[in-house]
């Protein structure tokens, strides 16, 4: 039976959380483990689902994953790596996107690779047509199948000058972990360059990898045979920080979060300031706070880093709904990231989807038929309601606004919320949010 979460709003989520390594960066790296020739080593690991996805796809590639019961950090061995059987990855369909990252480390390590048909957030089309077309530039030769695609390299993978149509994060991670060991020289225009991505970038150099980054999002990597395993001590969550930031803000709380960095947040703790929210930044995490006094309206689009990025819109809308007086938000990565909106409104939230562009650039969304920029009126008194969580950020959104409406709100599809955020309800616990789970 489905698990239900009933949420009594209306308590200052106040404490301490601490944010471990990256969902964005921690699996992409357990697939980086699959280049090298010898063991690997992942600190910093937490427990979420998508963590869970990658151990069990490549426990049936031959890797063996072992977790350190004290520490959770992971050992990957890849010197037994094997095809896997269709029918055992088949069962992973739809359940992450990660898997689309295998193509190169698996060509390289055995010649060839299935894909299943990916999951991931339902908050766009996400299509996979820049991986696959950088494959093909590599030398790759990619053949639709039931219930997936397959992929080999007849005559290997061999460097290329590629250019990316947006600056894709998990496209460039595709070109990353293809072409560090392709044979001769990548140059990659139109790259996104995330903190996450620079962190695999570390991980591969760790390895023996040789990749530049060169200005305007130009990534060059000179190809090499083989690469070792790494050691290496994933960056923190910065997503996960953000959200309890803003769930700092929207439950009028004070919420330090351990493990926090300012560097990979400038763009956020811009955005925090200026709506009024306040933190104070020491050498182990963030304080974020409520200061008492009225929050403010902004104008705020989303972008690639280093802009305010989309995982950030959702929870902060919440916060807006708070503020006083208009805001309008752009979001210019996914063309339909603002579904969640519809729960919000029914909790009493004033907000208009528009299909054009409410910004100062317009984005490639904007001709086309997506609800892609919001409107949000406050501030509004938040009331309980019934809600079915329909995405990770949406999801996690939704569970701070409950938390600062009034009287109780009835959530299911929870599940969701555990394949990124590690322990969730017991850090809202420790917060002192006031809710059951049955
Ligand atoms: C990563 O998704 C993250 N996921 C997302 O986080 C994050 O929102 C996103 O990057 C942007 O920062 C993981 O790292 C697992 P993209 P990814 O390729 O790599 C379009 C979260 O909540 N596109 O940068 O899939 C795409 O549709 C998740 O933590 C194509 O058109 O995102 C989107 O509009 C959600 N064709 C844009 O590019 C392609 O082949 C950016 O997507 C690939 C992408």
């Amino acid at each position: 039976m489905a698990t239900v979460l009933t949420i009594r709003g209306g308590v200052p989520l106040t404490g301490q959380v601490s944010v471990r390594g990256a969902k964005n960066l921690v699996p992409k790296a357990m697939v980086a483990a699959l280049l090298g020739s010898d063991a690997s080593v992942l600190r910093n690991v937490p427990e979420i689902k998508d963590v869970d996805v990658v151990t069990s796809l490549l426990r049936l590639h031959g890797v063996e994953v072992v977790k350190e019961p004290q520490t959770g950090d992971l050992r990957l061995d890849p010197t037994k790596v094997k095809t896997a059987q269709m029918k055992d990855i088949d069962a992973h369909a739809g359940d992450s996107r990660i898997p689309i990252l295998f193509c190169g480390p698996l060509i390289h390590a055995i010649g060839e690779a299935f894909i299943p048909d990916l999951g991931g957030c339902k908050i766009g089309d996400r299509p996979i047509d820049y991986h696959l077309e950088v494959l093909r530039q590599f030398g790759a030769v990619v053949e639709k199948r039931e219930g997936g695609i397959s992929i080999s390299a007849p005559k290997g993978l061999k460097g290329a000058k590629l250019s990316l149509p947006y600056p894709s994060v998990g496209a460039t991670e595709q070109v990353l972990l293809t072409a560090t060991r392709a044979e001769g020289i990548t140059e990659l225009s139109g790259a996104a360059i995330e903190p996450e991505i620079m962190d695999l970038i570390a991980v591969l150099q760790k390895m023996g990898a040789i990749i530049t980054v060169q200005t305007d999002r130009v990534i060059r990597i000179e190809g090499v045979r083989d690469l070792t395993g790494f050691k290496h001590r994933a960056l923190p969550d910065r997503n996960e920080a953000a959200s309890w930031a803003s769930a700092a803000l929207v439950t009028q709380g004070d919420i330090y979060v351990a493990g926090a960095r300012q560097g990979d947040l400038t763009a956020f703790l811009n955005t925090y300031r200026k709506v009024g929210g306040s933190f104070d930044i020491d050498d182990n995490g963030i304080r974020f706070y409520h200061t008492g006094r009225k929050l403010s309206p902004l104008v705020l689009e989303t972008d690639v880093h280093p802009g305010f990025m989309t995982d950030w819109q959702q929870p902060l809308v919440v916060g807006l709904t708070q503020a006083q007086g208009v805001s309008i938000v752009h979001e210019t990565v996914y063309e339909n990231r603002f579904g969640f909106t519809e729960a919000l409104v029914r909790m009493g939230a004033n907000i208009q989807l528009h299909r054009e562009c409410l910004g100062s650039v317009p984005c490639r969304f904007g001709q086309r038929n997506f609800l892609h920029s919001a409107v949000i009126s406050g501030a509004t008194q938040l009331k309980g309601a019934e809600i079915h969580i329909p995405d990770l950020r949406g999801g996690f959104s939704h569970l701070i606004a409950a938390l600062a409406a009034t009287g109780s709100s009835r959530v299911t599809g929870i599940e969701i919320i555990n394949r990124g955020y590690e322990h969730f309800q017991s850090k809202l616990e420790a917060l002192g949010a006031d809710f059951d789970v049955h």
